[in-house]
């Protein structure tokens, strides 16, 4: 099975790379292989490579400044997937795409399910939906697979890397508590992935649900972060980490207040439960110890 991985250098991208060669030939394309700003660019390319699975690990993830660049934010995330979409459809192709819980607005207290109705608050939330939207206009044989709050050891800065860079400088931070979402380790993401592959077919295209088990406020995250690295000898100053309400840490972009993922759907499929967000979070903390060990 030869398999196309779009985004390699990414968080998601980067584990990718290591679960997909267990299940097919994989060619990694990064940004400069493929620059999903240059639409005319995105079918012949794909076309050219014959695919029997496309991954798309590859979006524009900046959440706060896609408010301000929207055309570029459609472009990546609402335009691209679906180009990608139709070369898929073209070349008999499946698309697995990543998508997320920015979709949703946060007004349910209990978890979104992949049929619950959609409603971005902001810019980054709506060029996701487009591409899902676009996505499945243009190919049957698609995944969709919504995730949020990802963590990784690979990749660029993310909640967990903030939160050690901070609590190795100062002894106080403040973090909002009234956010509730499921952190998720990019790791399992594309453990995940991988496991579904073998699954594709007729009766399991269609949009599904992953995320760690589990439900935490922002603020618990950073707690467990500081108590898990601490654990394992990480240098830390903080001291104190107070609770504050999304309004008191006014960003550019609105965010759910409560984005937890159902995740039913695709447990049932791979008959295997997500691991457990603080197992996830020692396991990259540990892995991310290993890393500068070895880089000092
Ligand atoms: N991060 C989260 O908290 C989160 C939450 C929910 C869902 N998701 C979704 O999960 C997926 C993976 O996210 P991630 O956390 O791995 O994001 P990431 O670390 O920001 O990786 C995204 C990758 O996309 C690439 N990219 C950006 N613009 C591109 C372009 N014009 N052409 C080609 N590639 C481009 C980036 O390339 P460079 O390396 O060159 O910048 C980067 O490698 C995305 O679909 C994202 O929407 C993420």
């Amino acid at each position: 099975m030869k398999i196309l991985l779009l985004g390699s250098q990414g968080q998601v991208g980067q584990e990718l790379l290591t679960t997909l060669p267990s299940v097919g030939e994989v060619t990694a394309w990064s940004r400069h292989d493929l620059d999903l700003s240059q639409s005319e660019q995105i079918g012949p390319a794909i076309l050219a490579q014959q695919p029997d699975v496309i991954v798309n690990a590859a979006a524009y993830t900046a959440v706060d400044k896609a408010e301000q660049e929207p055309e570029l934010a459609h472009q990546i995330n609402g335009n691209a997937p679906g180009q990608l979409a139709q070369a898929a459809q073209t070349c008999g192709a499946t698309l697995i795409h990543i998508s997320t819980d920015y979709v949703f607005d946060g007004q349910q207290n209990q978890p979104y399910q992949p049929t619950t109705p959609t409603q971005p608050l902001g810019v980054y939330g709506q060029s996701k939906l487009a591409g899902e939207l676009a996505i499945q206009a243009a190919c049957d044989r698609h995944i969709i697979l919504r995730t949020a709050w990802v963590y990784g050891a690979k990749g660029h800065g993310n909640f967990v890397k903030t939160m050690l860079r901070v609590g190795a400088e100062r002894d106080t931070v403040k973090v909002v508590y009234d956010q509730v979402g499921c952190p998720t380790w990019s790791h399992d993401i594309a453990q995940a992935i991988a496991q579904l592959i073998p699954h594709l077919g007729p009766s399991t295209f269609g949009t599904y649900h992953f995320t760690n088990s589990g439900a935490i406020s922002w603020y618990d995250f950073a707690m467990a972060i500081f108590e898990e690295a601490a654990a394992l000898g990480w240098p830390l100053q903080i001291e104190t980490v107070l609770p504050i309400t999304t309004d008191q840490y006014p960003l550019p972009a609105k965010r759910p207040a409560y984005s937890v993922l159902g995740t039913e759907k695709l447990r049932t499929l791979l008959q295997q439960t997500p691991p457990y967000w603080r197992v996830s979070l020692r396991k990259m903390l540990q892995e991310l110890m290993a890393t500068d060990r070895q880089a000092s």
